[in-house]
Order: structure tokens, then sequence, then C-alpha cells
């Protein structure tokens, strides 16, 4: 047995790789006594990722060998999800503890690439030091996340101790008071009446979608979006850590109204300060014939796209699906599903408690994610018909030394504009006619100390990186359009046909959106402000 297992262990790849006694021991001992199916298998991979800081061949084979699953597949599910760090036999682990530190527009600013590059050299043989997509933490730049634990500003300078002490124990939170909801009988009504519209980044009428269920069977279930990855966007977090009550309560309103039978959580794994929160919280959610799911993402951008993600909660690579059938049709493994973005479930149960009137009155109001040159970054609730120059005055005005140049309205897929266009609203259809949006309500502000072609560069390689790879015009078309802005030719036309390509031939969104960040640097700032 012993010179077989030799012989096995050279493979570089799981195939063929039989797990060992001891594999599947410890594989079983933490994923409990009878797992089978895939559609936990993200947890599970979390879990043994958890414990030994990577996946071995090993672990993937005896994974796979009780979830009565091939290799292949759990294999090709693990190495889609950049959270997760697969090993093959052979090669030595690496550091079991990771220490990311994002790479996003607003730390960058905040000197990000020096942060990292002075970890790496401090830390690199203590710790995996990696850089990471925008951690939802542009309020608070550089954000760093060791382990499992955010780490302040103020703290980076006490790094050096917090890797010592290798303190990588979740935030303690305090445990949610009971959720109670009255009857909410005519809320579709209301919600209509108030116009209240998702808060995901497309701006569809909630009331018109849950008619989409009016026909649906029984078998209905109900996705909470936490999985914010825009970069620039962080509401959805702030909302989770000082109201989660209240959007905890718009999901119980949903769930009644919906009649579903099971309620997902999916949480951008970068967000484990509040899972402690939730898991609690969830407990004591009581309703009839309901169950409630909190699952955990794993670092993929693409997975808040609302069929990737129903793919991830199947246990599966985060992958959009084709449309029809829509996910009221056919979503969650083929039951009706309908999806929410955090901040949608919040504003549910704001228009639930005191009626339509109020929301209306106060111009439709939303949670704006301020960051980048603004003296006070943050999340600010302002009318929809606000400003970018409303809500750069909201966040204190430009930093001292900052003169305001240029703004990226919606994230990375929203365009980025120049200062001339701060008295438009912050609204869905305003910047649509200039060749951008608002999506989720993320205004990152650019001033003169900031290069607009290098923050378009930055985040093109981001959707580079994080396209998920199954429709050719994105995925070849979003590494193209890095080669052409990064080519000191300005390629115009051929960006214009290839944007074309990706706007109608990508199969999701981020295909879609895109070259709205090329098109819109070319347009409103050409050549002279390069
Ligand atoms: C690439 C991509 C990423 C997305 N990321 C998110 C996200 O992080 N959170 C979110 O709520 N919606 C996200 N969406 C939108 C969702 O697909 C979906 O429209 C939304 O969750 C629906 O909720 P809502 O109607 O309450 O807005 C994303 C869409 C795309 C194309
Ligand atoms: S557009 Fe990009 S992210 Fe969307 S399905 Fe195609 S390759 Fe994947």
């Amino acid at each position: 047995m012993g010179s077989k297992r030799q012989a096995q262990t050279v493979r570089p790849y799981p195939k063929g790789r039989h797990a060992t006694d001891a594999e599947l021991f410890a594989v079983r001992e933490l994923i409990g006594p009878s797992e089978k199916g895939r559609d936990r298998l993200i947890e599970h991979l979390h879990s043994i990722n958890d414990r030994f800081g990577h996946l071995s061949a090993g672990h993937i084979a005896a994974l796979a060998h009780h979830l009565g699953l091939s290799q292949a597949d759990v294999y090709e599910t693990a190495t889609f999800y950049a959270h997760f760090t697969t090993v093959a036999d052979g090669k030595a682990p690496p550091p079991s503890t990771t220490l990311r530190i994002c790479d996003g527009p607003a730390c960058r600013m905040a000197g990000a690439k020096t942060l990292l590059k002075d970890a790496l050299s401090a830390f690199g043989d203590q710790v995996q030091v990696l850089p990471a997509p925008c951690q939802g933490a542009c309020d608070t730049p550089p954000s760093a996340i060791l382990g499992q634990q955010r780490m302040a500003p103020a703290d980076m300078p006490a790094l050096e101790a917090h890797i010592a002490e290798n303190d990588t124990a979740p935030l303690k939170r305090p445990e949610l008071d009971k959720i109670e909801v009255s009857d909410t009988p005519a809320i579709r009504n209301t919600l209509e009446q108030a116009g209240l519209r998702g808060m995901g980044g497309a701006g569809f009428p909630v009331a018109r979608k849950w008619a989409f269920l009016d026909t649906a069977p029984p078998d209905r279930v109900l996705v909470v979006n936490a999985d914010e990855g825009e970069p620039g966007t962080f509401k959805d977090r702030f909302l989770l850590e000082a109201e989660p009550e209240k959007v905890l309560r718009g999901v119980l309103i949903a769930a009644r109204s919906l009649q579903v039978k099971d309620v997902f959580f999916y949480l951008r794994d970068e967000y484990l300060h509040v899972h402690s929160t939730l898991s609690n919280a969830l407990k004591t959610l009581v309703m009839d014939g309901v169950t409630f799911h909190l699952r955990r993402g794993a670092g993929a951008y693409i997975c808040g796209e609302e069929t990737a993600l129903l793919n991830s909660l199947e246990g599966k690579r985060g992958q959009p699906r084709n449309r029809p059938p829509y996910p009221a049709q056919s979503g969650y493994k083929g039951r009706p599903t309908i999806t929410h973005n955090v901040e949608t479930l919040y504003w549910i149960a704001d228009i639930a408690e005191r009626g339509a009137e109020p929301y209306v009155d106060e111009g439709r109001p939303r949670f704006y994610s301020v960051s980048g040159r603004v003296k006070t970054p943050g999340v600010y609730r302002a009318a929809s018909t606000a400003s970018v120059a409303d809500l750069i005055e909201m966040a204190g005005g430009m930093m001292d030394g900052h003169r305001f140049t240029a703004f990226l309205p919606g994230g990375a897929s929203g365009g980025i504009f120049p200062a001339r266009y701060q008295d438009k609203a912050m609204d869905f259809g305003v910047f649509e006619e200039l060749g951008g949006f608002v999506g989720s309500g993320a205004l990152t502000i650019l001033s003169d100390h900031d290069d607009v072609w290098d923050v378009t560069r930055t985040l093109m390689a981001f959707f580079a990186d994080e396209s998920c790879g199954k429709c050719t015009p994105c995925r070849i078309g979003t590494e193209k359009m890095m080669g052409l802005i990064e080519s000191p030719a300005r390629h115009t036309d051929l960006i214009h046909d290839l944007s074309t390509a990706m706007r109608e031939a990508s199969i999701c969104g981020l295909g879609q959106a895109a070259p709205n960040l090329v098109l819109s640097l070319l347009n409103h700032f050409g050549e002279a402000d390069t």
C-alpha cells in the first residue's frame, strides 16, 4: 500500500488519485457524518480550507468520495473561486494564514500598493500575502483582511503584532433582538405606489418582479444577495453592520408575501465579520414552513450576478446562466426564485412600516457609497435626486489639496465622467444618456492627483480577472481591451468595434458593461487629458 501510494502522489492533478484513510477521516470529521450531494460543496471546501489553509489533492479526492462526485467536479469548482488554495501532490503548501490587501481604486489612492510591497517583504514567509479586488471597505482605505479578520487602518502599523498572534478569529458582534413582523397583506401595492426599484444595480421595479411568482408552483425560493463586490460599493456591508434587524424584517416580509419555502443568504466572504451575527439571527427567525440558510461566497465578483449566484448556491462554479428560463420560472434547483439585494430588503421593511408616502416625499432615498478623494468617505442616505456635488458635500467636501476632476458614478461598470457633470442626479436613467449608469450607487471621486487612464486600466484588469470565462466576447474581449488601452497608440475604431461585440454578444452584465469605462473615457476625456 505504501509504495502504491508513493507512486500516486507524484501526479500533479487529482485525476485517478485515491484518498487515503487518513484523508477520508479528516474530511469526514469536518463535513459531518452523512453529507451527500453537491449543494453544500462550497461550504465544505471552506471548512477544509479554513482548517488547513489549503486544499490538497487528497482533500479533494476525499471530499469527492464522500459527496459521491467526480474529483474533476470538485477540483474545477474549487479552482474557480479565489479564496481556495489548491495544492498538488508533491508541492509544499503556502503559509496557512492569508493576508489579502485590497487593490481597488480607493485603496490604491490610500497607498495600498506600498502596503502590499511592504507586507510581502516583511511577512511573505509567514503569511500568504495576496492582492485582492475591492473588499467593500472603500470608506476606510487601505483595506486588508488577515485570515478572517478585517484590519482597520489604525491596525495597519500593528500588522506585525497581529500576525505574530495569528489572531484570525472573526469579530464578535452583539446578538440581535427578536425580530417581529406584522401582517402585511397589501405590501405589494404599497411597494408599487412607492416605486421601489432593486438596489443591486439593475433597478428593476420590485412589485413587477414579485408579480412573476403569481402563478408559480409553491416550492418557491428567496435569495438575499449580500455578495456586494462592485469596486466602490460598501452600502450593503454598512446596512448589515448598522441595521441588520431592519434588513431581516425586509427578508421576513418578502418571504411571507412571496410564500417561499426557503430563504438563502449569500454573504460575500470578505464580510465574514457579519457572518456570526447573521448566523445567530437566523437561528432565532421563525416563520411557519420556511427554512433559512446562510452560505458563504468564496471570492468571485461574478457570483453577485443572480444566476451565477444560483449556480454557486448549488455548489457549482459561479457562471451565469443563459436566459430564458428566468429565475422566477426556473431558479435554484429549477425552483421559482426571486433574488433581492440587501438594500432593497431594507427599503421593503421601511416602506412596509411607514407606508409609500414618506418614501416618495423624501425623494425615494437610497444609500450611496461615497469614496475616493473626499474628506469623509462613507455611506450617505440621500434622495435619488441628489447630485454628485450634493454627495461630495455630504462627504465633507474634497480632501485638502485636491481639486475635483472626475468621478465614477456606478463603481467599475457605470463609466467615468469629468467633474463638469457634477450637477447630474445620481439616479436611474440619468447617466445612461452619457453612456453610463449609477447601478448600486457607488460614487468614487477623483482629483488632480489621479490619472483617469490609470484608474481605467486598474478597473479593466479587474474585469479581465473576474470574467468567468463562459463566453468568448467577455473572456477574450476584456483581455483584448486591456491590451488596447495599454498600447501607446489609441486604437479608437478597434475599441468601438470590440465594445459593440462585447455589449451585444456577452451573456451577462459583466461583459456587457465592461466597455462603458473605456468608451466614456474616450468620449469625455480624449487625448488631451491623458
Ligand atoms: C457582474 C454583476 C455583478 C452583480 N453583483 C451584484 C451584487 O454584488 N449584489 C447585488 O445585489 N446585485 C448584484 N448584481 C445584480 C443581480 O444580478 C440582481 O439583479 C440583483 O441581485 C437583484 O436584486 P434587486 O432586484 O433587489 O436589485 C450583479 C449583476 C452583475 C451583472
Ligand atoms: S459576460 Fe463574462 S462574466 Fe458574464 S457569462 Fe460571459 S464570460 Fe462570464
